[in-house]
């Protein structure tokens, strides 16, 4: 059940969702704040907003000294792996900003099983939210950017997983992706993730027409389960919009 307003924006294409994403992004960083933090996604598509706030005219306006950055899911590979979500983010946009090492929050897929780093990673968000209970009026994210697969899964929650029912732990172990890569994740739940001042979905391309018309029509699907204590923004190209979809 969606405990937030859900807001579809359509732009036209895939450049300008990066365009629209990177404003928010920035907007939301430049809010007063004692603690600003994002969430990032994997996938193919926010890559290329990835890269855009990379460019001088976002890198310039984000205060990358207070900003720290997490993860909403991660494969578990090893950390130079092609499929890693956090390879992804260095490459497109963390090794070309000024930010210093210890705001970088990496999923850690060198030990021993994706259940230790889930683990391991919810103390980390502990320690950096300092209490052990999420309070909705103080939220953990300035932004926690999400992506929606064909199949309706979204950060690494599957349909039918056990983990998109969890609500006590901060992060858990995936041991069966629903899609490829098949390998084990590991993945914030929906609690976690809700607790953000904006949660940015970044929806792409006609083949996820199909999956958005079911996310729009109420399916039970862990996409439409995810909320956001704060704002639920979905930002849709147009070759992703189902049919009539033309925004709010
Ligand atoms: C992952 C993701 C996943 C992704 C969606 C959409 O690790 O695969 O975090 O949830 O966001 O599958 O991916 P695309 O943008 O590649 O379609």
């Amino acid at each position: 059940m969606n405990k937030a307003v859900r807001l579809v924006q359509v732009v036209d294409d895939v450049a300008a969702l990066a365009e629209a994403a990177a404003e928010r992004v920035v907007a939301r960083l430049a809010a007063p704040s004692d603690r600003r933090a994002v969430c990032l996604s994997g996938g193919s598509t926010p890559e290329s907003l990835y890269r855009l706030l990379a460019t001088e005219r976002f890198r310039a306006r984000i205060p990358w000294q207070q900003v720290h950055w997490f993860w909403g899911d991660e494969r578990f590979v090893p950390s130079d792996d092609e499929r890693s979500n956090a390879g992804m983010v260095m490459n497109s946009l963390l090794a070309h900003a000024p930010v210093p090492p210890e705001n970088v929050h990496r999923i850690p897929t060198d030990v021993a099983s994706p259940q230790e780093s889930a683990r391991l990673y919810a103390a980390e968000l502990r320690d950096f939210y300092r209490a052990d209970a999420l309070d909705p009026r103080r939220p953990l994210f300035s932004v926690v950017l999400m992506g929606l697969g064909g199949d309706g899964h979204t950060a690494s929650l599957f349909p039918g997983d056990p983990a998109v029912d969890e609500i006590a732990r901060w992060v858990v172990g995936v041991e069966r992706p629903g899609l490829e890569p098949f390998v084990p994740r590991v993945s914030l739940t929906l609690p976690a993730l809700a607790s953000t001042r904006e949660m940015l979905f970044l929806v792409s391309g006609k083949s996820k027409r199909n999956v958005v018309k079911r996310v729009l029509a109420g399916e039970d699907l862990p996409s439409a389960r995810a909320y956001a204590d704060g704002d639920l923004v979905w930002l849709v190209d147009r070759d992703a919009a189902a049919e009539g979809e033309n925004g709010t």
